[in-house]
């Protein structure tokens, strides 16, 4: 059984590809999965660092914490990546790739090999673009972006895959990030054009983050917002906020192993 490949793309910077990233790992990591990860963007590092800051936060307060075992790959062969991420997924049931906001040969190939492909969005038109972009009135596609070309192409060939070698269905998932409270009607006209891009596109829609402090305040610590609950330091501010987290790991429908035994969540739930 090989692990289920879940890669964070979207080719524009800042979206929040790796803060969703790392809190989807360890959140499967509540659930008791075994989660590998592997950083694409040697310059920033971020999922990498964030896991670092980690385990550093846990040998400084002598706790453990569930966790994912991670690397970052800064080669430039194709082929040594895929050693790699099978290497580091060996026996393991998720494979997180964070990838690099721009376009990348890296991030191409491995949103090629996607069984889950999450692509964050911030809310708004200039973000939409990065899917496609749509007329004003209407919302038809004039263009659509690399990504959604790229994830048409794949589709086409796991097609013709699926009937030969029973390889998976590909499942592309927008999930909205930093949501702010908008103007009812400019918040109508953004789901409008999302909801049109989705079905021109071939992408799912799912819930995702709202605009929150803590989440740019975790990264020095390398906790997430589960951790901050599982150690009793979740302010009741922020329990909606888990509450989110919690429905954005759902809404990826992700193939949860038999045998998981989740040690933590009890805990968690306090
Ligand atoms: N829901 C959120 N609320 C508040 N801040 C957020 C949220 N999500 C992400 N951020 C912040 O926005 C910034 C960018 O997020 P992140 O690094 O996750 O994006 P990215 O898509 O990985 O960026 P890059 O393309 O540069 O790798 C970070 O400072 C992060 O802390
Ligand atoms: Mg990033």
């Amino acid at each position: 059984m090989t692990a289920h490949r879940i890669v964070f793309a979207n080719e524009k910077g800042g979206t929040g590809k790796s803060t969703t990233a790392v809190h989807v790992a360890i959140a499967l990591a509540y659930q008791g999965a075994k989660v590998a990860a592997i950083d694409l963007d040697p310059r920033q590092r971020t999922l990498y660092r964030y896991l670092e800051n980690r385990i550093e936060t846990e040998k400084l307060r002598d706790i453990a914490l569930p966790g994912a075992r991670f690397s970052v790959y800064d080669g430039d062969d194709i082929g040594e990546l895929d050693d790699l991420s099978e290497a580091i997924a060996e026996g393991y049931d998720f494979l997180i790739f964070d990838t690099p906001g721009r376009d990348d040969q890296f991030a191409r190939h491995v949103a090629a090999t996607a069984d889950t492909l999450v692509t964050p969005l911030n809310d708004s038109f200039v973000d939409f673009d990065l899917i496609g972009q749509v007329e004003n009135d209407t919302f038809r596609v004039k263009k659509l972006s690399f990504y959604a070309e790229l994830m048409w192409e794949t589709r086409k060939k796991r097609g013709l895959k699926t009937i030969n070698e029973g390889r998976r269905e590909l499942d592309w998932v927008v999930v909205r990030n930093r949501v702010q409270h908008v103007e009812a009607k400019n918040m109508r006209r953004l789901e409008g054009a999302l909801k049109e891009l989705s079905k021109r596109v071939g992408f799912r829609i799912s819930p995702g983050l709202s605009e929150r402090v803590i989440f740019r305040e975790l990264f020095p610590s390398g906790l997430t917002l589960l951790d901050k609950g599982h150690l009793g330091e979740l302010g009741t501010s922020h329990l909606v906020a888990r509450q989110e987290l919690r429905q954005l790991v759902a809404g990826l429908n992700l193939p949860m192993p038999d045998r998981r035994e989740p040690q933590f969540e009890l805990a968690d739930e306090k």
